[in-house]
Formats: structure tokens, C-alpha cells, sequence
């Protein structure tokens, strides 16, 4: 078996401090309601906290997930017949692995993509996968997958993976303009396999963004960490703390750092004064829970066909099911 190939696209360097990105900052600064693209909570770091994260006992996503992959990898192989698998913020493609053991048995994978804008771990995982299944070109792209989906490798038959309900972090209009996108970049018969959170009894959504441990909130703040590094900044993160707000209207938890007193701070790279009121919240992300109705009328929009919606079992016999993958058909 000849060894793998790993190549790397960059879209994003590593340093990417453009004039493009520093308006970002400032626009997220200045608004009302301060509000970041959760992006910024994956430097290496982040990523490697939202790893700890993956393994609390009370973020039940990663292995409500992970046994819906074990269970049906097989399936998902056999159903799609896929040869290039693409992963959209694929991060440590920890749950992957599971998935392409399958492919890998039926000798049907030639081209994996990981594509993240975490270029560190992303770096780390294609070596790792391309150690795991020699022979396999690992194509991975450091890139955004809200600016870069029509730059994804366009060979063989391709299957999109979606995973760790990073859907549900998307707003509303921005979901539907990626669920677009993906569905233009997707020939008719490609694949795409959604994880989703499902909507639940609400204290246990909860404690997944604020567990006891306080590694949720050490995530969450990492990102006043990642600013003050990108942009010259000296925010003072003590005065920070995290508030997963639960949103009913919308179904989602809307992670927040409040300050509680009043706050200033300067980003010197942006020549920008920053001042926090008392209580004032800064955005940091969503993560909306699903029910099935919405996610298949908004499948159904972007031009998918629902082939198959697992679902993981709840913590008990009368609780909803925890999470659901969905395998669709562009159509
Ligand atoms: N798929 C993994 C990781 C989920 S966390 C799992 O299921 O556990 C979300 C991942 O998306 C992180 O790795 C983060 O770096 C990546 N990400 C966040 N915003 C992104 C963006 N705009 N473009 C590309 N990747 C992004
Ligand atoms: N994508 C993860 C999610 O929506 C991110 C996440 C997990 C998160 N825990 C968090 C974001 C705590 C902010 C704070 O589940």
C-alpha cells in the first residue's frame, strides 16, 4: 500500500489580521448587543478545551452522537457508496474515525477533507488519519465554511459530514444561507450526514454549557484570550464571566460573557476604545436544539432529501431522544 498524502489549503493564514477581519472586530465590538462569530473560540486552546468539553459527563452530545455513528457507520458506507468523505468543522475528526473504519473496510475511501478553522488541530488530525488509513489522500483545507464552501475538493462522489450539532450554532437567516450554499456546492446524488442536537428538557441543555468543572466557562472565556492576543488588546478576562442564557422563543442556549462592573479596555491593533457598562454581555454563540419539523422543511429548502434520521436515546425510558444524524440526498 503506497502511503498517504496529506495536503494542506490554506484560505485563512495563520495570522490573519487583514483589514477585512480588524472591521469584524471592531463591528462585533461596537454593535448593540456585542456579539462575536463564534470562530474566535477555536485558537488552539479553545480547541483543545472544547476537546475536555467533548469528554464531561454533562456535554451527553459527543457520545449520543458517537453511538449513532457506531451503530450505523456500516449503513452509511453501504447507502452512499461515497469515495471523497469532506468533513465541515471537522476539529480533532475524533467521532470520524468511526465513520471511516467503514468506508475504509469496504476499500470504498480514496480522498478525506477535513476542513476547520482551527489550522493547528487541524494539521494534527490529517496526520493522525493519515497514519491510520495508509494509502488515503487527506486533503485538509484551513478555511471558514460560512466564505469557503465552493473552494471544497470537487473529486470522486462525495459525502459532506456535518457533525457535533455545529449547525445549531448558526443563526436562523445564517443556517439557511449555509444549508444554500452547501446544497450548490453538492451534485445531485452526493450526501450530506447531519448531527443535531434535539430539543430536551431544558436544565439538562444547561448543564451541558455549564458544567461543574467550569471547563464550558474557561472555553467561553478563552475567546477575551484570543482577541487580546490577535489584536493588541488588554480586556481584563477576570472581569468576565459566563452566562449560557436559555433562549425560549428561539430553542437555543446563548452563551454570553457579562461583566459586573463597569469595564474599559483597548485593542491597540485596531486603534479601538472598548467600554462595557455594568452587566453588559458580549455574544459568543448559539446553539440551537432541533426539532424534527424545522430541520427537514429547511433541508427540504436547500434541496435535500431525507434518507435516513437516527436518533440517540434519552437518559431515561420517558425522556425525549438526546440527538439525531440525519443522511440526505441532494436531490
Ligand atoms: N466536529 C467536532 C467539533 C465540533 S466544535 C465534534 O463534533 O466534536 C466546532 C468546530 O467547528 C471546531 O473545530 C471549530 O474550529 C470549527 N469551526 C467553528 N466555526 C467555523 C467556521 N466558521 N468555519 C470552519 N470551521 C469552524
Ligand atoms: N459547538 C458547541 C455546542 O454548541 C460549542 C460549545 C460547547 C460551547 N460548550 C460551550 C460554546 C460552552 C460556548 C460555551 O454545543
Amino acid at each position: 500500500m503506497s502511503p498517504s498524502s496529506i495536503t494542506i489549503d490554506r484560505h485563512i493564514s495563520p495570522d490573519e489580521t487583514g483589514d477585512a477581519v480588524k472591521l469584524e472586530i471592531v463591528r462585533a465590538m461596537t454593535a448593540m448587543p456585542k456579539m462575536l462569530s463564534p470562530k474566535w473560540l477555536y485558537d488552539d486552546r479553545g480547541s483543545e478545551l472544547f476537546d475536555q468539553i467533548t469528554r464531561l459527563v454533562e456535554y451527553y452530545p459527543t457520545e449520543a452522537e458517537r453511538s449513532i455513528l457506531n451503530e450505523h457507520a456500516a449503513e452509511i458506507a453501504a447507502i452512499t457508496n461515497a469515495t471523497t468523505v469532506i468533513e465541515l468543522g471537522s476539529g480533532t475528526s475524533d467521532k470520524t474515525r468511526t465513520l471511516l473504519d467503514a468506508f475504509w473496510k469496504n476499500e470504498q475511501l480514496e480522498l478525506f477533507v477535513p476542513f476547520d478553522v482551527s489550522d493547528q488541530t487541524l494539521v494534527d488530525a490529517a496526520e493522525m488519519l493519515a497514519e491510520r488509513y495508509p494509502g488515503l489522500d487527506v486533503h485538509a483545507v484551513v478555511g471558514d465554511f460560512n466564505r469557503h464552501l465552493p473552494q471544497i475538493p470537487k473529486e470522486g462522489h462525495r459525502l459532506v459530514a456535518f457533525l457535533g450539532s455545529t449547525i445549531g450554532n448558526f443563526h436562523v437567516e445564517e443556517r439557511r444561507a449555509f444549508l444554500g450554499a452547501l446544497g450548490d456546492t453538492l451534485e445531485e446524488g452526493e450526501w450530506l450526514l447531519l448531527g443535531l442536537d434535539l430539543m430536551k428538557e431544558v436544565p439538562r441543555i444547561i448543564d451541558a454549557y455549564h458544567d461543574a468543572s467550569g471547563v464550558s466557562e474557561a472555553f467561553a472565556l478563552n475567546v477575551i484570550n484570543v482577541l487580546n492576543r490577535e489584536f493588541d488588546g488588554n480586556l481584563p478576562i477576570d472581569q468576565f464571566c459566563h452566562v449560557p442564557y436559555w433562549d425560549p422563543v428561539e430553542e437555543r442556549v446563548d452563551s454570553r460573557l457579562r461583566v459586573t462592573m463597569p469595564m474599559f479596555g483597548r485593542f491597540e491593533a485596531l486603534d479601538l476604545d472598548v467600554a462595557f457598562n455594568e452587566g453588559e454581555e458580549l455574544r459568543i454563540e448559539v446553539s440551537s436544539k432541533f426539532r424534527d419539523e424545522k430541520i427537514e422543511t429547511e433541508l427540504a429548502d436547500a434541496g435535500f432529501a431525507i434518507e435516513q434520521f437516527w436518533k440517540a436515546d434519552g437518559p431515561t425510558e420517558d425522556s425525549p431522544p438526546d440527538f439525531g444524524v440525519i443522511l440526505a440526498r441532494r436531490v
